[in-house]
């Protein structure tokens, strides 16, 4: 999209408080000298005897090439981090990927065309950028474990498998079948494969859903739908029966990312007159219904949905922003000023396809984001658990929030100065409720400018432990629990 001001039909997120700014310190690059493998980090509480896998996560954690910055969050070059946990301690180490992007900036040079901001090259470079081989491999947003491997991903369709233990870059994982795709795939029960999505442009578009099976070198395509203007897609929904294509109306025409004009997210444009619309996609016969349009809105993240055919109703529960003007906030001069992000709720559409109906509404009254549930139990079910970070004061996340969906309550933790990140829940092994368990959440303390990592029991929120790390760790987006590496 334009910058917010070229932007007529998206409001300003509220930008005129003064932002309490500690939070800044989570945009500050690190270097390589903070590569570092810590083998036991001071420890205060106790850690439950059996948590004893890993936290890896991945995030921006380099905003400058040179003498040029990056111009957006999302930009920022991917670096790993594992926190290990055994015999009552913690453990950490922390690895840039290795990228051809990365590799750039170790020459003082943007290379490559990353979400927000794009290599200086002719014009004649321009033509064609997202078909070229100048996309980023900056995999920065998501990793998922595959059987014994580990992959970290983003938006372009270069997949990077690294090793878990040595945090080292192996490679390209497998190849996307189109240009864009989500770092967001699920779980399909029935293979124990990962289900992901993508867009292919071209003369003519398609939204695809692609499944890769464990032990396959390579993805098939196992749904496809025509769509002449591709919606931005961050993640989609699954139901035992359905896979949910959430089309919000922030839509790009694929001639304008061809042109290369401007950076990626810059093509997309808020058309809030085409609604919010929804395609299910039948799994076992590929049968599609809808488009269900309801209002306008956007969404990165959606949190869980669910198949309810007692009411005939399929169940979609995202993390919902009146626009997409979250984005323009998230620039790092933006964040460096102004501050804040715009306040993003919890809501759950419901579909009638007998009925053709779709309707919404709002599940808490508090802010929220980075939702996780408790995946391996209630991903594509019926559920009452969510947890994720809400914003406060300082207008940026501050609280690790529990939203209890069937009271439709929530409680946080939250201390002076302090900025978690998301808060990855890890199941106790054979557990009775759905919230046995812990959550585990990188937290900037701006008051040491160092990070810690918390583990809080995810029922009630108490602190078990914290782990202080060497050093700050840039905020990052998400990460995953290995049991086992
Ligand atoms: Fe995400």
């Amino acid at each position: 999209m334009e910058r917010m001001t070229a932007e007529p039909g998206v409001e300003a997120p509220t930008g005129d408080r003064a932002p309490d700014s500690g939070y800044l310190k989570g945009f500050e690059s690190l270097g390589l000298e903070q590569e570092v493998r810590v083998d036991e980090l001071p420890l205060t509480g106790s850690l439950p005897d059996w948590l004893t896998g890993s936290l890896i996560r991945t995030g921006p954690a380099r905003f400058e090439a040179g003498e040029r910055s990056f111009n957006h969050w999302f930009d920022g070059q991917a670096m790993l981090h594992r926190f290990g946990f055994g015999e009552g301690s913690v453990s950490y180490a922390s690895r840039f990927l290795r990228t051809k992007a990365f590799d750039a900036t170790e020459k003082g040079e943007i290379s490559y065309s990353e979400f927000a901001t794009d290599p200086c090259r002719s014009l004649f470079g321009r033509a064609m950028a997202l078909f070229s081989p100048k996309l980023s491999d900056n995999a920065n947003v998501n990793l998922v474990q595959l059987g014994e491997r580990f992959i970290a991903m983003t938006e372009t369709p270069i997949p990077v498998e690294f090793d878990a233990e040595t945090l080292a870059t192996a490679g390209v994982a497998y190849d996307v079948p189109g240009m864009l795709t989500t770092a967001h795939p699920h779980l399909d029960r029935a293979s124990g494969g990962m289900l992901n999505y993508a867009a292919k442009l071209g003369p003519r578009n398609q939204y695809r859903f692609f499944l890769l099976e464990p032990g396959a070198e390579q993805p098939r395509v196992i749904a496809s739908l025509p769509v002449d203007q591709p919606a931005y897609m961050h993640s989609f929904g699954l139901t035992e029966r359905y896979l949910v294509l959430a089309e919000f109306p922030f839509t790009v025409n694929p001639m304008r990312l061809a042109s290369g004009r401007r950076p990626y997210i810059e093509n997309y444009r808020w058309l809030p007159e085409r609604g919010t619309r929804i395609t299910l996609i039948d799994r076992e016969s590929g049968d599609q219904s809808g488009p269900f349009v309801t209002d306008p809105f956007f969404s990165f993240h959606h949190v869980n949905a669910f198949d309810d055919p007692d009411n005939g109703e399929i169940v979609v529960d995202m993390c919902v922003y009146e626009d997409a003007s979250v984005i323009d906030s998230l620039y790092l001069d933006r964040l460096r000023s102004s501050g804040g992000v715009p306040p993003a709720e919890l809501r759950r559409v419901r579909i009638r396809p007998a009925e053709q109906s779709i309707e919404w509404e709002t599940l808490v009254d508090d802010d929220f984001e980075l939702p996780r549930i408790n995946y391996g139990r209630c991903h594509e079910r019926p559920y009452r658990y969510v947890w994720g970070i809400g914003a406060g004061a300082s207008g940026w996340l501050e609280r690790i929030v529990r939203a209890d969906l069937e009271q439709r309550t929530t409680t946080g933790w939250s201390e002076p100065g302090c900025y978690p990140g998301e808060a990855v829940f890890v199941a106790t092994p054979d557990g009775d409720s759905e919230d046995d368990g812990v959550l585990l959440s990188v937290v900037l303390d701006s008051r040491s400018e160092r990070s810690f990592l918390l583990v809080l029991d995810a029922a009630d929120l108490s602190e078990l432990a914290r782990a202080e790390a060497p050093h700050h760790i840039p905020f990052s987006f998400h990460g995953q629990y290995a049991r086992s590496m």
